[in-house]
């Protein structure tokens, strides 16, 4: 394998999180070259100015690329398996970011290829994505980690971790999102313009990160109990997070969000012996 300076790299679907990844290694790796693929004029001309080769060819961008990261929707990709002939994925480093899709079912596909399961989240586009990428003894171990490094954090997990951190880290932006927005809403029914209360909002959960983080604090209950003083305010509001079940509710968020991970591959894996027969 090539230097990390030196590669191509083809990215077949460069839709959210693939023009972030497209972003990302431009400005951490300029002499990259790279390939993007999608289907619209209008998505390739959203990462032309990165200064990538854009194609609608996905097979022309296997062939040129030493690495190829998937990042279609899983729904997608039987599209993809069809456009792109076998031979092509020789002896490439390929790296699926499709949610749900299993590496037992890339390694069957793509059986000449060395292959690798990701799963970043939105907030690469910021370069502060939490990735994990399945384990795996393949020999571009750190290839495929110094890609995922110029998008944020990289952990290595067991596969079977996957479908979870999909539902915890790769939905959670969404999640955290609906909690801001919620607390938000609760200030305004009080009084306060959306605007301030969201911004307070926002600088209040980056110092609770940085209090668990920093403040030697070893579970979050732990500072939760520090705000709650008897017959206080805190209190009060925690009761009625109590009633309304917000903390099962959020249990059962990630419960359901993985669930479907999991169907979404199982899903994937029919669609794809119902089409080779
Ligand atoms: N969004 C996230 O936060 C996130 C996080 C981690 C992983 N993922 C995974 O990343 C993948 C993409 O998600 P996304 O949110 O970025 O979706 P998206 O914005 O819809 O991007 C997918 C892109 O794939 C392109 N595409 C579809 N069929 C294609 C084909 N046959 N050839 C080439 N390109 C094709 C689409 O092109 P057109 O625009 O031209 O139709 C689209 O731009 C999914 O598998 C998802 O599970 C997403």
């Amino acid at each position: 394998m090539k230097i990390m300076e030196d590669l191509t790299i083809g990215i077949l679907g460069a839709g959210k999180i693939g023009s972030a990844i497209v972003r990302a290694i431009r400005l951490k790796y300029p002499s990259i070259h790279v390939i993007a693929t999608a289907r619209k004029d209008e998505t390739l001309r959203n990462v032309k100015d990165l200064e990538v080769e854009t194609t609608k060819d996905n097979n022309y961008a296997v062939n040129k690329s030493d690495v190829i990261i998937l990042s279609v929707k899983p729904q997608h990709f039987p599209t993809v398996l069809r456009q792109v002939g076998i031979e092509s994925w020789r002896d490439k480093v390929v790296i699926s970011i499709m949610a749900g899709v299993k590496l037992s079912t890339l390694s069957t596909l793509l059986n000449n290829a060395e292959v690798y399961r990701a799963m970043p989240n939105i907030n690469a586009i910021v370069y502060k994505s939490t990735t994990t990428i399945a384990e795996n003894n393949g020999k571009s171990r750190e290839l495929v980690e110094n890609i995922f490094k110029t998008l944020g954090n990289v952990y290595w997990l067991p596969e079977e971790y996957l479908d979870i951190w999909t539902a915890l880290v790769g939905s959670g932006p969404a999640f955290i999102s609906e909690i801001i927005d919620a607390l938000s809403l609760g200030a305004v029914a009080c009084g306060m313009q959306r605007e301030i209360a969201y911004n307070a909002v926002l600088d209040m959960i980056s110092g609770t990160i940085i209090m668990l983080k920093e403040g030697k604090i070893d579970h979050p209950m732990l500072l939760r109990d520090q705000v709650t003083t008897p017959v206080g305010t805190t209190i009060r509001g925690l009761m009625v997070m109590e009633a309304k079940s917000v903390k099962s509710a959020l249990i059962e968020t990630i419960e359901a969000s993985y669930k479907r991970a999991v169907e979404i591959g199982n899903e994937i894996d029919k669609s794809i012996r119902n089409n080779s027969k």
